[in-house]
């Protein structure tokens, strides 16, 4: 890393400064963008709202930011970030005073809740708080549930996630949603192409009932023609590079529908006591 070109100063405060010009620099929490002010008169149009992840580094990647209240698929293969770059959303967040909700089916809460600690992230403290919820799931016993279902729907195939779920606390309305990862849920299922595919499609939906913007992480970079590539509304893939004996951290927004996005794979440290850091000026692998 040492050794690429740097047009970003990294701040004291973990925040990254930034050479370039023209990028909005007003509050996370209060930025709706113009483009949603100008459409409020538009009685027809959507008003999109635009949200920051705070993860430094990693807005610039957007001109405007990623549309609120969307399903987005974070993808990549073992070790390459997924869970660290979604607990720091998530954590970001819920500084901010959003409402937050990680379902894990993989690692346990208290494991979750170390990382972040480590990362300088208050966790305990947000969690105590009620702004941040960790909750483990059994991906085996939710399958069991999504099987039956699907036997139960005698070709309809509708299934009532909210009821087979029972993911989001009745009392809690978020305002940003993880679940690591469907890749678990996938694999819990027996290998029947369609009960997974229904399974997805519903999931989907049911995600855009409750407006929150959903993180969902998924082991499967390579496999683009994958039902939730096509049906998630943005694909965030981190890559875990390796050229000669050297390894980099990677990533790229492969797709963010309704919203311009920079197509350029860069670097990515994950830092102690700071968490991802994010370099859209510096290339990957440059005079390694
Ligand atoms: N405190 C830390 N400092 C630096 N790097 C760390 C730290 N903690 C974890 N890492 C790095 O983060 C990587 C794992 O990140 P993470 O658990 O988010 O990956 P993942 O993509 O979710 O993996 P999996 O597919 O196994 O769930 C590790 O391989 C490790 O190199
Ligand atoms: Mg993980």
């Amino acid at each position: 890393m040492k050794r690429m070109k740097k047009k970003f100063r990294i701040k004291q405060s973990g925040t990254v400064k930034l050479s370039r010009v023209s990028r909005s620099r007003s509050p996370p929490s209060t930025r709706a963008s113009a483009h949603s002010k100008k459409n409020n008169k538009t009685k027809s149009k959507e008003i999109v709202k635009y949200i920051q992840t705070g993860i430094p580094g990693f807005d610039e990647l957007f001109d405007k930011g990623i549309p609120q209240g969307r399903s987005l698929l974070v993808t990549g293969g073992p070790g390459s970030g997924k869970t660290i770059f979604c607990l720091q959303i998530l954590t970001l967040a819920a500084l901010r005073g959003e409402k937050c909700l990680y379902l894990t089916f993989e690692e346990p809460e208290e494991r979750l809740i170390e990382y972040l600690e480590n990362f300088g992230f208050k966790a305990k403290e947000l969690i105590r708080k009620g702004q941040l919820k960790i909750i483990r799931k059994d991906a085996f016993a939710l399958a069991g549930y999504i099987e039956a279902m699907l036997a139960n729907a005698k070709g309809e195939l509708l299934i009532e996630l909210k009821e087979i779920l029972d993911i989001i606390p009745t009392e809690f309305h978020p305002d940003k949603i993880v679940i690591d990862s469907i890749s678990a849920i996938a694999t819990a299922l027996p290998p029947k192409e369609e009960g997974y595919r229904v399974f997805i499609e519903q999931l989907f939906k049911y995600l855009e009932t409750l407006q929150a913007t959903s993180f969902l992480i998924s082991e499967t970079e390579d496999s683009l023609g994958t039902v939730e590539n096509f049906v998630a509304d943005g694909i965030i893939a981190l890559y875990n590079l390796k050229k000669r004996n050297v390894r980099t951290s990677a990533l790229e927004v492969v797709k963010m529908r309704g919203a311009k996005i920079e197509k350029k794979l860069v670097p990515f440290e994950i830092k102690d006591g700071k968490g991802i850091i994010v370099y859209p000026e510096a290339e990957v692998f440059e005079e390694v």
